[in-house]
């Protein structure tokens, strides 16, 4: 079958068996390696990405039913050489050992900060519940996500005050 979907920003025209998983789609057929797979099962988030706008397991979706969505991965979240803030508060924080969690982590947390910017820790938990670490003991990930509120609230505040103060 044909499935037309915007990845990143990007229009993709793909062919696929129709029963082709979303996430074999993104990280086969369009090469984009960064969505992880951990368990298949639903069980550990690594396949985390964003479904026009809701952060989904792409493992249990499948691929047709991505058909004219916007879909986000970890390769489109940076803009340019800038990382997302969420990106800049992993590495600064050191949410991350051996990094195999990392992408679905960080997709999550982009959704939890858009429900909740200044979340509370039950929130962050509760937030990346369907998300699973097996090196960082989750200490450093809940700093990150604390780390890059402050650093999204900052940049909104920065912004507030140039538009303010070009008027
Ligand atoms: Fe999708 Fe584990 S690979 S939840
Ligand atoms: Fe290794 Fe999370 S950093 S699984």
């Amino acid at each position: 079958m044909q499935i037309d979907l915007t990845v990143n920003g990007e229009a993709r025209r793909v062919q696929c068996a129709d029963n082709t998983l979303l996430v074999d789609l993104i990280r086969d057929d369009l090469g984009l390696t960064g969505t992880h797979v951990g368990c298949d099962t639903s069980q550990c988030g690594c396949c985390t990405v964003h479904v026009d706008g809701e952060a989904v397991k792409s493992c249990t979706m499948l691929a047709a039913q991505a058909q004219g969505t916007q879909v986000l991965t970890i390769e489109g979240l940076a803009e340019g050489d800038v990382l997302h803030p969420v990106q800049q508060a992993f590495s600064a924080c050191h949410g991350l050992q051996c990094g195999y969690c990392t992408p679905g982590m960080i997709m999550a947390s982009v959704q939890l900060l858009r429900r909740h910017p200044q979340p509370t820790d039950a929130q962050i938990e509760q937030g990346l519940a369907g998300n699973i670490c097996r090196c960082t003991g989750y200490v450093n990930i809940i700093a990150a996500v604390k780390t890059a509120a402050g650093l999204i609230a900052a940049a909104r505040s920065d912004a507030t005050a140039t538009h303010g103060g070009a008027r």
